[in-house]
């Protein structure tokens, strides 16, 4: 039986120690434990469209299962998915990359993580606006790296700004890792403001820019998305592009992102992936395909309903006392700062942090979001509006009631 076995416990590595779970999958967690329970819990708290994979995708997949592309794979991808994704950033990047530096893994996490690991020496520095996604820090610190926080502040639209970016560059520096669309923001950045930040690199030759760009399809008002590289043309041997179908398609499950930079980049990332996973599920591939080439109309249908269902999510939390936001240009979180809830109370619960508030959400109002600490931003919350209107105006209506009994 297994307790007569002597329990050891285990000697992590000092880069694992602090055992970095992504603080958004244990709220995720604690809410589906309370629903199995049997609770109604409103959630709105992963990075996922609700919307389904769209059928011709799904279709290429079970294709390609009869078809027998069910073997191994080159590490990064069949040469067609490469040609797909070669033709996508012609196609609206306007660069033309090479086969071999294009990348693709399973997601867009694995491509981030490989391009640190090959490149990261213990003690070696990387620039990360905040607020910022958590996995960011958390994959910094596995490759033996020192995340430097520097401040992308509300007042300045969340945008890292070029003096605070020269401010912290050091000798050590390697990457710069900004996100447009921004999770957790929304910012987006656009063509000035790269450039701003595209001057400061200049004048440091070593520091590669690593560009997630995975929300690029998610993006309001009109607004023209545009890349580091349209941006910076010139820096495009040190720019690594990271995007990917997960939220573009809603295909987070299928595991494919992909990317493209500079080919000696690439292929060291191809060696370590090499040694893990080998490459993105050969189905998942002949998906991807079928969803880069496919017809793409669906992309704007999608972006026009989650502008709308912004534009609700952020009318209502305005007129929540205490609460406040601005209006996310992309992407579909809304970060909000609920510093005017500080000090309020309500029964055993006393609002201090964002962490309070959360919990006295999930508590009281039966709602989960996610705490802004997570990001780098303390009285903040993020909520995640790729819910349906319905969904939404419930979660919403539950907010308000409660933040109307807090005093
Ligand atoms: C900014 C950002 N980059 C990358 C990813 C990872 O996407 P994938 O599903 O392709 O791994 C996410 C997922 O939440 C994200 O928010």
């Amino acid at each position: 039986m297994l307790e007569d076995f002597d329990q050891i416990s285990v000697e992590l590595n000092v880069r694992f120690s602090e055992r970095p779970m992504s603080p958004i999958m244990a709220i995720l967690e604690m809410a589906t434990m309370r629903q199995a329970a049997g609770e109604d819990i409103v959630a709105f708290v992963t990075g996922e469209p609700d919307f389904d994979t769209p059928v011709h995708v799904k279709e290429a997949a079970i294709a390609a299962i009869h078809a027998g592309q069910t073997k191994y794979t080159s590490v990064h991808g069949t040469l067609e998915l490469r040609e797909a994704v070669r033709q996508k950033f012609i196609h609206d990047q306007g660069v033309d990359y090479a086969i071999d530096q294009i990348c693709v893994g399973a997601g867009a996490k694995q491509l981030l993580f490989n391009a640190l690991s090959v490149t990261l020496s213990e003690g070696d520095e990387v620039v990360v606006p905040t607020p910022v996604w958590g996995s960011y820090g958390a994959m910094v610190k596995i490759a033996g790296g020192i995340p430097v926080k520097v401040p992308a502040r509300a007042e300045d639209g969340f945008l890292v700004q070029p003096e605070d970016l020269e401010r912290a560059i050091t000798d050590r520096t390697r990457w710069l890792m900004i996100n447009s669309p921004n999770n957790p923001t929304g910012a987006v950045y656009g063509r000035q403001d790269l450039e701003g930040l595209a001057e400061v690199l200049r004048r440091h030759p070593k520091v590669m820019v690593l560009s997630d760009e995975m929300y690029e399809k998610i993006i309001f008002d009109d607004k023209k998305f545009v890349s580091f590289v349209e941006a910076a043309p010139d820096l495009v041997g040190r720019i690594l592009l990271v995007n990917g179908v997960s939220k573009a398609y809603a295909m987070t499950g299928w595991r494919v992102g992909y990317g493209a930079g500079p080919a000696d980049l690439v292929s060291a990332m191809a060696a370590l992936q090499s040694q893990s996973t080998t490459n993105p599920c050969s189905i998942s591939q002949a998906a991807t395909i079928a969803a880069l080439t496919g017809p793409q109309d669906i992309l704007a249908e999608q972006c026009a309903e989650y502008q709308s269902r912004r534009n609700m999510v952020v009318d209502r939390i305005r007129a929540m006392p205490g609460l406040s936001c601005q209006a996310p240009a992309g992407a579909f979180y809304l970060f909000a700062s609920m510093a005017g809830l500080v000090g309020k109370s309500a029964g055993e619960h006393t609002i201090n942090t964002d962490l309070d508030f959360v919990r006295y959400m999930l508590d009281v109002a039966k709602v989960a979001i996610v705490p802004g600490a997570p990001f780098g931003a303390e009285h903040h919350f993020r909520m995640s509006f790729a819910a349906s209107q319905s969904e939404l105006s419930k979660g919403l209506d539950r907010m308000a009631a409660a933040i109307a009994n807090l005093n």
